[in-house]
This record gives structure tokens, sequence and C-alpha cells, in this order.
């Protein structure tokens, strides 16, 4: 058998037009939804993720505007431009990609953003709302997406075994509390670097989310039969056959596809979920503003 392809690209897709009517209805009260996204330094894969996401606000007719700064940028100066764009009545959304040079607090950061314009959901309030399964607070856009792609299959998540590889907190730590919430029901195991006997936990998972950033970690034998495997790993591998120089490939190997009854590309899965959701967190703090 053959994986299902869950097509990150064309769900995406489905989800614009509904945006793009909330920004026009927006549009019809005066309010010009305005997302600020700040990239500091110039990490090129980041240059890559922040131009699509200025591509995806153009295509919703949100207003974007990106803010560039160096990365010998003071914690201060940094906590300064948020500060701005905090008081600014006109932004509704405010980012600032990850990651972030070691000399910043990335935990202080996400603590500057005011939690009304936390569209990535990192402020502690936000992800302390979801901790207490309050969906009502902003939640991280690649948790969102990769829940939108589960609802996709049409599987139910109930008393299902979910295995998240990865404890971070844009993807691993906010999934995995969404995957247990109440209503989804799923049976959570955290999968991380210290973690023991792991080909024998992804073995026994019905669900399959890797988040790690190791490309081609998961091994095709390590997938149970028909399960759902979401792949959020992207990552660069040398290829002298490429015209590129390079392939794109993601922490599953590719074998995977044979045995698992979905699965998401990569590129093409979890990437363009998580920039929609992004656009729709920013839609509704434009909404609750
Ligand atoms: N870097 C990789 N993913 C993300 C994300 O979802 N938000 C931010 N701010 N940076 C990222």
């Amino acid at each position: 058998m053959v994986a299902l392809i869950l097509d990150g690209t064309s769900i995406a897709r489905e989800l614009e037009s509904g945006l793009i009517t909330r920004v026009e209805n927006l549009k019809k009260k005066s309010i010009i939804t305005h997302l600020v996204v700040i990239l500091v330094g110039d990490d090129s894969a980041s240059e890559i993720y922040v131009k699509n996401k200025q591509i995806m606000c153009q295509r919703i007719g949100i207003r974007s505007t990106l803010v560039n700064v160096d990365d010998d940028i003071s914690q201060d100066e940094l906590e300064r431009i948020i500060d701005e764009y905090n008081d600014d009545d006109e932004v509704h959304g405010i980012l600032v990609q990850s990651p972030l040079p070691e000399k910043i607090d990335g935990l202080k950061i996400a603590s500057k953003i005011l939690p009304r314009k936390d569209v990535d959901g990192f402020n502690p309030i936000n992800l302390g709302r979801l901790v207490q399964g309050d969906i009502g607070g902003i939640i991280p856009c690649t948790p969102l997406g990769i829940i939108h792609l589960l609802e996709k299959t049409g599987v139910s998540l109930e008393g299902k075994r979910a295995t998240v590889l990865g404890r971070s907190r844009i993807v691993g730590m906010p999934l995995s509390l969404l995957l247990a919430m109440k209503g989804v029901d799923a049976t959570v195991t955290i999968v991380h670097s210290r973690s023991v006997g792991i080909e024998r936990i992804c073995s026994d998972s019905d669900i399959l989310i890797s988040a790690i950033g190791v490309p081609n970690f998961v091994k095709g034998e390590w997938i149970k039969e028909d399960s759902i495997i979401i792949d959020v790993g992207i990552s660069r591998i040398e290829d002298s056959g490429k015209k590129s120089g390079y392939n794109i490939v993601g922490d599953v190997e590719k074998t995977a596809n044979k045995i698992a009854g979905w699965i998401t590309p990569v590129p093409g899965g979890v990437g363009p979920m998580t920039i929609i959701k992004l656009m729709e967190n920013t839609v509704r703090c434009s909404e609750l503003s």
C-alpha cells in the first residue's frame, strides 16, 4: 500500500478565501490588518521563511512590515522596537523570527510582545492558557496547522497513541498539549534526545509527528502500518546530482510512504500550513483589536 498524501499546499489554499473575506470585512470597518515581522540578522533560511510569510500576507490582503535588524542588536534595543509596535494601534500582530542570536533571550522577547498581538502564541500568557486547556488564546501556528492536517484525515484521535519527536517551545510542547486536550484525547508520548527505545515507541505509534530537524532520523522500518506521519523537519543535504547542489529532506525516510496510511510531503506539508495559520492568527488579532 502507498500512503495517502496530506497535501499542505492545497489544504492551506482552501483556507485562503475565508481569510480574504475576513480581511475585507475588517477593511469595511476601516481596520487594515497589519503584521510586523522582525528579522534579526541574515540567516538565509529565516529570510526565505519571512519572504514566504510576506507573500502570503499580500495574497490575503494583510499589510506586512518587515523590520530587519543587525544580529549585534542589544536585548534592550530589540525590546524597545517591540514596545514601539505594542503601542502602535495600527499594528495587530508582531512576530520575531527564530532562531535568534545566542545573546538574545528569546523567552524575554516572547514575554515582551503583548498577548493580544502575539501571533506566534509564544507569550507565557498564551502558552499558559493552552496548558490550562483554554483554547481562547493565541495558539502557536505549526501545532495548529498539524491539528488541521490530522483533522483532514477524518481519523478519530481519541485513545490513539501519538508520539511527538522534539520538545521545542515552537512545536513539540504546544502540539503535545493540543493532542492530549479534552476533545482530541490522544495518548501522547514526547520523545527527546535523552529518550531510550525510540524505535519501539515509534513502531507502536498510530500518529507520529517528527519535529527534530535531523534528516532521515525516523527509519522506514520504524513506521506502524496505516499510521499517520507528520514530518515537520526540513533540512538541506548536499546532492551533487541536483542542479541546486542540494536536496530538501524531512526527518522521516521516504520509504515510510510504503507503510504509513497518511503522510505529509517535504516540502509542501507542514510548511504551508504554518504560514496559513499565522495568517489566521493575525486576522484573529485584528478582529479582536
Ligand atoms: N522559526 C521557525 N518557525 C517559526 C515560527 O513559527 N515562528 C517564529 N517566530 N519563528 C520560527
